[in-house]
């Protein structure tokens, strides 16, 4: 048998001489997928709208780390031209891109039928057609020569998205083009892959969906029993940009500790309107409250 040698790719300075953008890469999960990528040793370009968000967000790591690895960008991922010039910026600013984080995004709950078409429009707009753009022109800008890694996060869709359907339509989307991608740019050395977070505590997203208890109202139906944490999210999606993913390409990983493949967080109140099945009813087939 041929001598045991492991060489790990997963190492402290992995990053180093590496350019990421990972946008809205301030805030929640992005914000920490940015400090992983930098105490990797990555230089980090993060683009969100809020530009006073961006630069606070990049002076405080900057300091932090004592190196001027995060660089802010203004861009709205709606407008196809200004994600164009943040493809552009950063390749002239850095002179490659070695990997896309494709993390900004938005949503609201809603039940189906009190989505505004403006609503609607919005949310797809954003997560969809907004991610489209970051692919179509990091492609286009630098990996359509030179390949690279792209991670895009989505959303724990595995049973539709009761309460939530435009951005299950849109992050469905995406998981379906990031499977086209795979097959598509594999000729140009692109890997694209997905990562679907559960019920992740950042204080965003306490301040966007929490009254305060939301969160462990949650639990029991989680086989893990407790929430994901943000940096269990970054370091998936630095394994999968790394070169230990090499071989890994057109797959989702699901960050949710196992929820996916148990209870829904959407509760069906007891009715009685569903078509009659053929069988009797009788108390045993009979909800109680309905006899
Ligand atoms: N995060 C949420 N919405 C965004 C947008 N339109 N552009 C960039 N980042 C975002």
């Amino acid at each position: 048998m041929a001598a045991f040698k492991l060489n790990s790719v997963l190492r402290r300075q992995l990053f180093v001489g590496r350019v990421a953008i990972v946008t809205g890469g301030a805030t929640g999960i992005g914000g920490m997928i940015t400090n992983e990528l930098v105490t990797l040793g990555c230089r980090v370009v993060i683009a969100a709208r809020n530009e006073d968000r961006l630069k606070e967000f990049a002076t405080t790591v900057n300091k932090n780390t004592g190196h001027d690895l995060v660089y802010p960008i203004r861009c709205n991922i709606r407008k196809e031209e200004e994600v164009s010039e943040l493809m552009s910026k950063t390749v002239k600013q850095f002179g490659k891109i070695d990997y896309l984080v494709n993390n900004g995004g938005g949503q609201f709950a809603s039940q189906t039928e009190d989505i505004s078409a403006k609503g609607w429009h919005a949310v797809v707009e954003t997560n969809l057609t907004g991610t489209f753009y970051c692919l179509k022109h990091v492609y286009d800008k630098y990996m359509k020569k030179h390949g690279g890694s792209i991670v895009n996060i989505i959303a724990d869709i595995y049973k539709g998205f009761p309460g939530m359907a435009h951005t299950g339509a849109a992050r469905a989307g995406v998981e379906n083009l990031c499977k086209t991608l795979a097959v598509e740019w594999a000729k140009n050395g692109v890997r694209i892959n997905c990562v679907a977070p559960g019920i992740i505590y950042s204080e965003t997203a306490e301040a966007n969906y929490g009254q305060k208890g939301m969160f462990e109202s949650q639990l029991y139906r989680i086989p893990a029993w407790r929430l994901g944490d943000t940096s269990e999210v970054s370091s998936v999606v630095c394994f999968l940009l790394s070169p230990g993913a090499s071989y890994v390409s057109g797959n989702t990983v699901y960050i949710d500790g196992a929820q996916h493949l148990y209870k829904s967080t959407y509760e069906v109140e007891q009715h009685s309107n569903y078509p009659p099945p053929n069988y009797p009813t009788t108390e045993a087939t009979t909800p109680k409250s309905k006899l």
